[in-house]
């Protein structure tokens, strides 16, 4: 079982862990598409951002749209003081809050069909499966009805062949990274995500959104190990 969520030593240098992935901007890019379509884009307009870290999906996000405005979490304050001098001038023009916290613990605050979009990105793979059902069904609880959910996450592929030729392709990238511990960590992180109760294979994942309640559920790009994927409430 993995012994941290998120490594340390990849949040300290995130920066180095990103370079491993130039072709997943694309995927990004493709969250605040989907959510600028989805949404009205008003200044009552919220969206949950789950994981935000450095504020690299959530960069695209707020270029999207004019008006709409995030509440971003990360439990890890590393991750938000580069996000909070990255997206500074969205904290001034209070189109972005950010928050420091679990979102284990800040979830459950949030009112009852009180947010228009939750959005994540590369976060909610890192959970436990009991983690994720609990998880699932706060952001539930949470959306407004026709409130949509968007992740750009590890959703394992069904398929053996390509998941295998997949976590080659992705070991083959960590092995250039710039900095060894950072590379043997990111390693072993990508190994421990397939452990039994951790691993995200996509039939699965859709499965259990659709049982909790949302509809239209859909798969977008997948590049390597990674998809989009979107629910309706
Ligand atoms: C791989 S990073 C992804 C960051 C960013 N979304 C991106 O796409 O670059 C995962 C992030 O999830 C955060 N995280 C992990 N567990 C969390 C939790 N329980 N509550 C809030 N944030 C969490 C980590 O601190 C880390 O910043």
């Amino acid at each position: 079982m993995k012994k941290e969520i998120y490594p340390k030593t990849m949040s300290n240098d995130y920066d180095i862990v990103l370079k491993a992935y130039p072709e997943h901007y694309k995927l990004r890019k493709e969250v605040a598409e989907i959510i600028r379509t989805h949404i009205n884009d008003n200044t009552d307009t919220l969206i949950l951002e789950i994981g935000c870290g450095t504020g690299e999906t959530t960069k695209y996000i707020l270029t999207e749209t004019t008006k709409t405005k995030i509440i971003a979490v990360d439990k890890e304050k590393v991750m938000i003081d580069v996000l909070k001098t990255n997206l500074s001038e969205y904290i001034d023009n209070e189109r972005l809050l950010q928050i420091i916290e679990d979102i284990f613990n800040y979830i459950k605050k949030i009112g009852s069909l009180s947010i228009d979009c939750v959005t994540s990105s590369w976060t909610i793979h890192n959970f436990t499966r009991s983690q994720r059902t609990l998880l699932l069904h706060e952001i539930y609880r949470i959306l407004k009805p026709n409130g949509i959910f968007v992740n750009m996450d590890k959703y394992v592929a069904d398929d053996k062949n390509e998941e295998q030729k997949s976590l080659e392709k992705a070991i083959e990238n960590m092995r250039k990274m710039a900095d060894k511990k950072i590379s043997d960590t990111a390693i072993q992180h990508e190994k421990d995500d397939r452990h039994p109760n951790i691993i995200m294979k996509e039939q699965e994942a859709l499965s259990e959104m659709g049982k909790i309640g949302f509809k239209d559920i859909t798969s977008y790009t997948r590049i390597g190990r990674e998809i989009v994927v979107s629910g309706i409430k």
